[in-house]
This record gives C-alpha cells, structure tokens and sequence, in this order.
C-alpha cells in the first residue's frame, strides 16, 4: 500500500450513543460516521443463508446506510411482475446467452498485523472472527494472500535469511510471525471453508543483501541483472518459501511476482519493498523465476504467476512489456491489479489486457479504505467505504476481473499496527482490551458478492440506460444454475430498476437509498430463449 506522510489518526473516543438489536446485528452506532455490528464473547452475527431460490421466486438482501446488514426478502416473481411500471427509470437486460470470465474468489490477507489483532482476542472470537470471513455462515471468502515475510502491516521489519552472502539459502528460516499469525490464520480459514482456500504469496521485501540500498525499505532494486547470483537468489527464496509452506501441509494457489514494484523505485519509499521496471520482472521471469519455478515442481499447470500487483495506472505498461515477450508470456497465469488510486474510471486498462491477452485472468489483489490523504486511518462505520468497495468491485467484475482481495483481514480501532505508521482502515476493527470486534459496513459490502459469486459462477453480458454516476449493476450466472445481480444505489433516493432477459417476463425491484442489493433469481424460473450460438 503506498504511503502517505499525512497520517491521521482517529480516535474511538468512547463514542457510543445507543445500541440495539437488528436482526442478528447488535448495532452500534458512532456519530459522524455510522454504525456497526458488534461481537462480543458471547454474541456474534452469522449470516447462515440458504443461497437457492425457490421456483417462481426472486430472493432479495439488502444493506443500506440505515443500519440493514443482508436483510433477506423473498417476493414471488408474479408480485414483482404484475402492475409493472413500464416507465421505471432504470432498465437492465441480461443477456444469458453472453457468457464470460469466470470467477477465481474474494478473499483477505493474512498479514502480521491481522494475525496479532485477531489473536489477541479470547481464542473462540479469533475464531468466530476468520469463521466470519471463510465459514458457511461468514462471508465465504476463498481466498487468502500471504505476505512472504513482512509487510508494513507487521510490527517490525523482517525476511527469512539475513546472512550476508547465502546464495544457497542455507540458513532460510520461516519467522515467529509465520508461526504466530500466518500458520494458525490459514489453518483455520482452512477448517471453515466449503471452498477451497486458494492461498495467494506475495513478497514486499527480500533480505537486504540482495538490494542495492541494504534495506528493507527505501527506495532500492536487486543487485546485478537477472540472470545473475542476486536475482537468482530472490527466485530461489519464493521457492523456499512454498517449500516450507508445503513441508506444512499448506499448499498454495498463486504468487505475484513482488508487491507493488514500482514503489522501490521511488525516492524516500517508506514501505518495505523492492523496486523493479517492467523489464526487470520480465528478465527475471524468463531467465530465473519462471524455469525454476517449473523445476521446483510449481509449473503453470500447479501454480499460479501473477504479474503487476500494481495500480491501474501503470497496468498497461507493466503488462505489455512483460507478456509481449513469448518467453516471460509463457509462464504467467494472470494480471494482478491494486486500487490504489481513487477515480481512475473507465477501468479501460483492464479490457485493453483482456483483449491482448485472453488467456491471463485479471484480480484485484489488494484494496483497502483510509489509505491516505486526509482521510487516511479508520472512519468506524462509515457507509461510504462500503460504497467505494462495491464500486470497485463491480466495476472490476464488469472489465474481466475475476475476483477482489481485501487487504487487512482485521485492524485495531487506530487502524494498525502498521511499523512505518501508514495505517488504513479494515473490514473488521478488533478492540483487544474491550473483547469486541467490530463488522464494519465494508465487511458486508464484501459480503454482497463474496457469498453469492461462488468460484467458477460466470459473469453475464447484459445492456443498460443506467447513465448515472451512482448506481452500478452486475450480473452472474452461478454455480447452481442461478442467476445472482448485484446492484449498487449511491443516490440519497430510493429508486426502482426493472430487470429483463431472465425471467419469462421483466420484473421490478426497489432499492432503498444509499444501498446494496444481491437478487437470486431461481434456474427454474429462467425463460427458455435457446442461446446464441
Ligand atoms: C466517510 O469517509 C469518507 C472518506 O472516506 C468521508 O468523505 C465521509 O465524509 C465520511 N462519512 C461520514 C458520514 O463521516
Ligand atoms: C455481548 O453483547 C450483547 C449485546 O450487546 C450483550 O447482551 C452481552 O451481555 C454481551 N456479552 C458480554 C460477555 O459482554
Ligand atoms: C467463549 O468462551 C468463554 C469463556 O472463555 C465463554 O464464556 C463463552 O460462552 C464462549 N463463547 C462461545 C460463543 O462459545
Ligand atoms: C413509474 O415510474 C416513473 C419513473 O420512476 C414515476 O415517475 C411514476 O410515478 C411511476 N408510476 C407509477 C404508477 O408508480
Ligand atoms: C481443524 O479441524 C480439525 C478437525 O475438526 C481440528 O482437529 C483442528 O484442531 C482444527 N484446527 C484449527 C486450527 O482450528
Ligand atoms: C527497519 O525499519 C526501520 C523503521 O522504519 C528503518 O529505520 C530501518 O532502516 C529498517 N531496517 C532495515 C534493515 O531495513
């Protein structure tokens, strides 16, 4: 996550005004800023949904800035067709025949710093709490990123080898952090899941014998070319890593090749990192990464490589100059993108990937709320950010994204620890000394597309007249036949959209205000137009 010097830090200063019971959700409320879904020891809201739609059915949840968290409607489909309004503003067609990119998963990261919230809770909340997120009555990610070494999100800086020299890895060492929070975090995301976990490593910073500056953070590069004993070295430190991993019985899904590179490339880089152009992660795919890689037992057909990791901005140039050489093309999977960058609509960058590139799956790989200017740190409650959250989310289903990875899994209520101070905000804030988390309405947000798009559900082209900067659809087929529409209504109005194309007849749903809406609508109720061919 890039830095931003003008940290501020938001106090919870015992703000509470009321609490009451929604539903499953004990609210509480913040002024300023909004409300949240409060677990304690002995209480906790599950979301233990029964995803499938009746026939002759449309399902419907609902959350909003009023304090509804995924309030589930079940409406007949002749309710929501007859007495239509045939001049609704907002007219969505879905096009079941257009069938396009299929889901990989939603997910969070492991980092140290969520780690050390979530276990310094009462072991059964650490559990409650990643149960949330990964359970059949959480928000079923399936998902996981896992930092290979540290992060700014952890307490101190770190790497596995720090011996001057160690080409051979001899004294490679997994850190108390791994053991700690990384380890116990997986395995029980592990245990909860229905899906399978797909684990995602990314490396931040290699030990700083291998970099030109000698540090973990700071603007700096590898030493030498690829090719050569230093960039050879930091292809063989990720394999040691999936080795350890595996030696564990933790197998993974994908590596990106470096967090954010263009970060170390900067003067002044506070964040740990390692600073690398295009060319550079090209060579170093073609000549190292990618054969041993291949060697090791984690070719392409086991093992994932994700480019970029980067922000949308700098896709372009990250991408073309790495997959239009054959030789680094050949062993990447995907394109990996952070959204570090607010308003850099149209997310055009991604169709120009998918256009050039079919065969690589784009993936948001790192998102977080609060990460700089002047509204950098945690707004407890605040319904925007789970506006901007769904935002980029849909928008990122809607260019070819296969999938969104949260950042933090949890932070505390000054949005850390976080060793260079950069704080952010998260889906979940753990208050140790209170016993409390806190459901943000981020979390839900997440929610809205993690629980329903199961992976492998498929994305569905589809037209509109929403020419409106505040609303935003999408739309999926899933893996049980269903039909799942996402939609997202920022206006301060309640509004009314009328969806065609899947069932028999168009029928109409109403949005409250400032909300986020997830309809199933049942296989059996699909009308029977034979696709196009
Ligand atoms: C929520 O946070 C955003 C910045 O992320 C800010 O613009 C907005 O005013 C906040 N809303 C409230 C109600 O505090
Ligand atoms: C947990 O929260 C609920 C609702 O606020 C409350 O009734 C209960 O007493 C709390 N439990 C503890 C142990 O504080
Ligand atoms: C969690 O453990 C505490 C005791 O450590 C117990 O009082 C509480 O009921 C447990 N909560 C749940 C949900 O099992
Ligand atoms: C139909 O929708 C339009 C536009 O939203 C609205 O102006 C009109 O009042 C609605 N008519 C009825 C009968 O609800
Ligand atoms: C995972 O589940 C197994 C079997 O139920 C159990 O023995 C183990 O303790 C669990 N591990 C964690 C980390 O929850
Ligand atoms: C570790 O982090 C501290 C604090 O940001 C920094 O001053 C120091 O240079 C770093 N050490 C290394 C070896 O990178």
């Amino acid at each position: 996550m890039p830095f931003n010097m003008f940290t501020t830090l938001v106090l919870l200063t015992g703000l509470l005004i009321s609490a009451v019971r929604l539903e499953d959700c004990f609210q509480q409320h913040f002024p300023d800023n909004g409300i949240v879904c409060v677990c304690n020891v002995t209480h906790c809201d599950a979301l233990a949904i029964d995803k499938i739609a009746n026939p002759g059915t449309v399902v419907s949840f609902e959350s909003d800035i009023t304090g509804k968290r995924m309030r589930k409607t079940i409406s007949s489909l002749e309710t929501l067709t007859i007495n239509i309004n045939h001049s609704s503003t907002f007219i969505m067609h879905i096009d079941k025949a257009d069938r396009r990119q299929k889901i990989n998963g939603f997910g969070g990261s492991f980092t140290d710093a969520a780690g050390f919230n979530i276990f310094s809770l009462p072991e059964n909340m650490s559990r409650r709490l990643l149960q949330d997120y990964y359970g059949s009555d959480g928000i079923e990610y399936s998902i996981g990123r896992v930092p290979i070494g540290c992060t700014d999100f952890s307490r101190k800086n770190y790497s596995y080898d720090e011996v001057d020299g160690d080409f051979d890895l001899k004294h490679f060492a997994l850190a108390p952090e791994d053991h700690l929070y990384k380890i116990p975090m997986i395995r029980m995301a592990t245990n909860f899941t229905n899906r399978q976990l797909k684990l995602l490593a990314s490396l931040w910073a290699p030990p700083i014998w291998l970099k030109t500056n000698n540090r973990h953070n700071g603007m700096g590069i590898i030493r030498g070319d690829p090719g050569g004993p230093y960039y050879r070295t930091l292809a063989k430190y990720h394999i040691k890593f999936l080795d350890e991993y595996k030696k564990l019985g933790i197998p993974f899904w994908a590596i990106t090749s470096i967090n954010e590179p263009a970060g170390g490339l900067k003067p002044h880089w506070h964040n740990p990192s390692v600073g690398a152009s295009p060319e550079m992660i090209r060579d170093w795919i073609k000549h190292d990464l990618g054969p041993l890689l291949e060697s090791s037992g984690y070719g392409k057909d086991k093992l994932h490589l994700i480019i970029h990791d980067e922000i949308m901005s700098l896709l372009i140039h990250y991408a073309k100059n790495i997959l239009k050489d054959p030789e680094a093309n050949k062993f990447v999977s995907g394109v990996g993108i952070h959204w570090y960058e607010y308003g850099f609509e149209p997310y055009t960058p991604m169709n120009l990937v998918h256009e050039s590139y079919p065969d690589k799956f784009l993936i948001s790989t790192e998102a977080c709320e609060g990460w700089g200017g002047n509204f950098q740190g945690v707004r407890i409650g605040n319904w925007t950010r789970a506006e901007t959250y769904a935002w980029d989310i849909i928008n990122n289903l809607n260019h070819w994204g296969t999938g969104w990875i949260d950042w933090n899994l949890a932070l505390d209520p000054l949005g850390g620890p976080n060793y260079v101070l950069n704080v952010a905000d998260s889906a979940i804030l753990v208050d140790a000394k209170n016993k409390v988390y806190y459901k943000q309405p981020m979390f839900y947000a997440l929610g809205h597309f993690s629980k329903f798009l199961s992976p492998g559900s498929i994305r569905l082209g589809f037209s509109d007249n929403i020419d409106h900067p505040m609303i935003k659809v999408t739309a999926f087929l899933d893996t049980n036949g269903q039909v799942i529409v996402i939609l997202l209504n920022r206006k301060e109005e309640a509004i009314v959209a009328s969806i065609a194309g899947v069932t028999n007849e168009p029928f109409q749903v109403a949005l409250s205000p400032r909300s986020i809406k997830t309809l199933i609508v049942p296989s059996s109720s699909l009308s029977s137009s034979t696709p196009k061919p």
